[in-house]
């Protein structure tokens, strides 16, 4: 493993997807054990995979339990019911959910049947800020450099609310739907200004496709047009990187 410091972002190399997954479940589960009763913000998506099989895997081997673990995820598609097999509450519940001890009233998402996203939007700010913020958030990161669904344009100071996909996004998840007709055009998400008021941050990525994403966040100053670079001004965050997605960083 290679680690190293990119403004202010620590960097941990790794060989392979399955080691992203596992040095992130570490990283969770560090977490987990040091904390009473830990807050995490949950990621979803390809790169959630391996972290959430690698945390079940710790988890079954008693290393900690779930059970005084509140969580809250970071973005879901709107509208969308829970039950559909596309929704991110489906994904968390097939991933980790259901193969775990964690109290179904300790999960949370923003809610995406509401016909008042505006409302939803402050009530699920407030459950986070109410429950003593996150101790914790798993991020992924888009090939146009977003985190959670916060697209290139917006702003550090942006808080959970309802948003509309790019174009490169809904393509980019069609492989998770029928066909790109089916994928959402919109979303609810938490804000760079949540992300960034949670205690730390972990960001995982693999693959080529991530590459230049990786490159901008690390080499560019942080701006609205590459939203993930505002987590240089986080004091507490880590990338997990495989030698694909970080190869245009590395030393
Ligand atoms: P992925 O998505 O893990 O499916 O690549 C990450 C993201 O878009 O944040």
């Amino acid at each position: 493993m290679q680690e190293f410091v990119r403004r202010n972002i620590k960097v941990m190399v790794v060989d392979a997807p399955e080691e992203v997954g596992r040095q992130t479940a570490r990283l969770t589960a560090e977490v987990i054990k040091t904390h009473d009763s830990p807050t995490l913000g949950m990621c979803t998506g390809g790169t959630a995979v391996p972290i959430y099989r690698e945390l079940i895997g710790r988890w079954s081997e008693r290393q900690f339990s779930f059970q005084s673990v509140t969580t809250f995820n970071l973005d879901e598609y709107y509208p969308v019911h829970p039950k559909e097999p596309f929704s991110y509450q489906h994904f968390m519940r097939d991933e980790l959910f259901r193969h775990v001890d964690i109290p179904t009233a300790h999960v949370h998402f923003p809610n995406a049947l509401t016909h008042d996203p505006e409302e939803a939007c402050g009530i699920y700010e407030d459950l986070i800020r109410k429950r003593g913020g996150m101790d914790l958030i798993l991020l992924g990161i888009g090939s146009n450099a977003h985190i959670g669904f916060n697209e290139p344009g917006t702003p550090r100071d942006s808080r959970t609310r309802r948003v509309t996909l790019d174009e490169s996004t809904r393509q980019a998840n069609a492989r998770f739907f029928a066909a790109l007709e089916e994928v959402p055009q919109h979303a609810l998400t938490m804000g760079i200004a949540t992300i960034m008021d949670a205690r730390k941050v972990v960001l995982s990525a693999y693959g080529a496709n991530k590459v230049e994403a990786i490159e901008n966040t690390l080499t560019k100053d942080p701006s609205a047009e590459v939203p993930a670079s505002f987590l240089q001004e986080h004091p507490d965050c880590t990338f997990v990187l495989d030698r694909e997605a970080a190869a245009s960083v590395l030393e």
